[in-house]
């Protein structure tokens, strides 16, 4: 199970809400993410954030899949294998929107080279938690003050676009709407699994 959605839409917090319900039903359930997940994807994820020089889109993509491709390996293959229920927050899909669609790298070539990172696993159901772009300036404001507002808005607004591009019509994707209550959005995304699982 993948939950995706732009920076500040309360993504983190599904997945947790999610995790804990899922292991008060017994459900055997592991929470796990991207970028990160293994020992190797913290470092990776350690140099992006801490970065003090411009990396070009093409090299950022391929950490990140770097990560993907050691997370599926160490993580998501064999908890697979032990048929646990797998939450990840975020996989290929923020690349796609990320670096392909907000740094205008070329989505077909980034998702051939996801499916190869991936061992050509997909998920089973996606999670869309959606927020407008108000509703995530205001939130990000509240956890740091300290952003280029426009740079950050123009390309918040570019995220936004991108996931309602990519999850336009797809069956595999549940849209929730992210300014909801946390717990019952939590719910609604058990629901779905268990009806998927069972
Ligand atoms: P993180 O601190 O985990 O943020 P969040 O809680 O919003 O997920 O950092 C993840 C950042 O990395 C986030 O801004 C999205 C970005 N990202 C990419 O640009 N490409 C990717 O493939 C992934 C997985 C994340």
């Amino acid at each position: 199970v993948a939950i995706e959605g732009i920076d500040g839409c309360g993504k983190s917090l599904l997945a947790h809400n999610v995790y804990y319900q899922l292991k008060n039903l017994n459900k055997k359930v592991i929470l796990t993410k991207e970028p990160g997940g293994t020992p190797f994807g913290e470092k990776v994820y350690t140099s992006l954030i801490n970065a003090d020089f411009m990396l070009s889109p093409e090299a950022e993509f391929l950490l990140f899949a770097a990560s993907r491709a050691e997370h599926f390996d160490k993580v998501i293959i064999p908890n697979l294998l032990s048929e646990s229920i797998i939450l990840s927050d975020r996989m290929g899909d923020s690349s796609i929107v990320y670096q392909g669609y907000a740094k205008n790298q070329p989505t077909t070539m980034l998702t051939t080279i996801n499916h190869w990172a991936m061992h050509t696993i997909q998920p089973a159901i996606t999670f869309y938690v959606h927020i407008d772009i108000n509703t995530a300036l205001e939130r990000i404001k509240q956890r740091n003050t300290a952003l280029h507002i426009f740079e950050k808005k123009t390309f918040l607004e570019k995220t936004i676009q991108g996931f309602d591009a990519l999850y336009h019509n797809r069956k595999d994707v549940i849209i929730l709407d992210g300014t909801k209550d946390p717990i019952a959005l939590a719910h609604q995304a058990v629901e779905r699994i268990l009806q998927h699982h069972e």
